[in-house]
């Protein structure tokens, strides 16, 4: 049990004298010197996982293709600048993710733009910045309509709603006929006429079926909706297609084996190959969007166990963060594993359960984990903590955003702060009332 948990942190982590390293790094010491909670991400794992990417799609695609790091999994300036050296591009919601982009020197033709409701300043950010802007809505369009009469515009794509989804918790699916994502058939014939009416550059269509999920399956649903609209629109050559990102990961040892991503990407590959043959069109150039199974492996958080509380029911390991640095549990009931960051290896005893220190019941990381007796002042380490955990992050209670430190060439570097107690009131007015 311990060895399978053990596989689920990145590929670099160690026991070494019985304590957790990852990249050559002792977690132990990163923890003293810079507080807990903490996030370690290990830019080997990463690379890794953005290698088998590129490997993928350039066995996998006879024609162009690109990857689109989805910055919602997690964006900050070290991580956008990592995306182009993988040469990969930036998928921003809005106009705060595009100013990180923008502020990591990201070209605008590396950046694209999403989002549902894109406000006026989202929009104007895209048209100033973006190569490529995914148009969600009509009532978009028509403000873009509107910019493009004092601005050049980006590449447009119309995103699709395919009306089928993956499998995935109902919050993460994106794809299905009531979803607030995307436009439906008719719309996007109505959005495709518009464009051309006003000379847009309409240059391609994306869908995006969910998030997490192991089966390729419904992906040929949705590939198959956008080849049927891409035909009755009148797709040229050279055309743009996007089926999203969302393959997921293993979070817990009961999850394992990782679903592969060679199975995602020759599914999505495959599919599109023979879809296009099927209806004679032209293949497009092919935009994976993945987040997660980019980073998320990459990730793990330490807390410092403050209390061991018994209560008629179990045991409470109560830890320094929780929900405000990961709601992932209280949002999804997402499952995660532990172990203790000293003596990692030794047999597990009796389960516990892990919280934080928020004022929620619904603040709990783990339900029930068996592990070795634990005493107050030890350490923990999630794995698996890469992706929606910091990018989902508040304030709640008070908490401060914690550091983030990337291992490369067996060094921890800080790449973000940990917030202060001065970031708290940096916003407010002094104003007594
Ligand atoms: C449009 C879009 N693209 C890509 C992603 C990335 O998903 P994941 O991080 O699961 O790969 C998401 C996540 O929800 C998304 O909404």
């Amino acid at each position: 049990m311990i060895n399978s948990r053990l596989s689920l942190f990145p590929a670099s982590t160690r026991v070494v004298h019985d304590r957790l390293s990852i990249g050559g790094v002792d977690l132990h010491s990163l923890a003293d010197q810079h507080g807990t909670p903490l996030y370690v991400y290990d830019r080997a794992e990463m690379d890794a996982s953005a290698a088998l990417y590129r490997e993928l799609l350039g066995a996998a695609w006879p024609g162009h293709w690109s990857v689109t790091y989805a910055g919602k999994a997690f964006l900050c300036t070290a991580i956008a600048r990592w995306t182009r050296k993988q040469g990969f591009s930036v998928d921003c919601t809005g106009a705060g993710e595009i100013g990180i982009a923008v502020h990591a020197g990201i070209e605008r033709e590396h950046i694209l733009v999403h989002g549902v409701n894109k406000s006026a300043a989202d929009l104007l950010a895209a048209v100033q910045h973006a190569g490529t802007i995914v148009v969600d809505n009509l009532s978009e369009l028509s403000r873009l309509v509107e910019l493009s009469k004092t601005h050049a515009l980006p590449d447009l794509w119309l995103r699709f709603q395919p009306g089928s989804s993956v499998d995935t918790h109902a919050y993460t699916q994106t794809g299905h006929s009531d979803s607030k994502f995307g436009m439906n058939w008719e719309q996007i014939v109505h959005a495709v006429g518009i464009c051309r009416q006003n000379n847009l550059p309409f240059r391609g269509l994306h869908f995006h079926q969910g998030s997490q999920f192991r089966d390729p399956e419904p992906i040929g649903d949705g590939i198959d909706r956008v080849l049927d609209l891409a035909q009755a629109i009148g797709v040229q050559d050279g055309w743009h297609l996007s089926p999203g990102g969302g393959w997921g990961i293993s979070y817990h040892e009961d999850d394992l084996p990782n679903p592969p991503v060679e199975l995602y990407v020759r599914f999505i590959a495959a599919n599109l190959q023979e879809g296009c043959q099927k209806r004679g069109l032209p293949l497009p150039y092919l935009h994976l969007e993945p987040g997660r199974s980019l980073v998320a492996r990459a990730g793990v958080s330490l807390y410092r166990v403050g209390t061991v509380k018994q209560t008629s029911g179990r045991t409470w390991l109560l830890v320094d963060g929780g929900l405000a640095d990961n709601p992932r549990h209280a949002l999804y009931g997402a499952k995660y594993s532990c172990l203790t960051v000293d003596r990692p290896l030794e047999a597990p005893l009796a389960p516990v359960a892990i919280a934080g220190p928020y004022c929620e019941s619904g603040d709990v990381l783990i339900e029930s984990i068996p592990l070795r007796a634990v005493n107050e002042d030890e350490l923990i380490a999630i794995p698996v903590s890469g992706a929606y955990h910091i990018s989902m992050s508040s304030n709640y209670n008070g908490a401060r955003r914690p550091a983030v430190l990337m291992i490369t060439d067996g060094q921890a570097h800080l790449i973000q702060a940990r917030e202060t107690i001065s970031d708290l009131t940096r916003r407010d007015e002094t104003l007594d009332f």
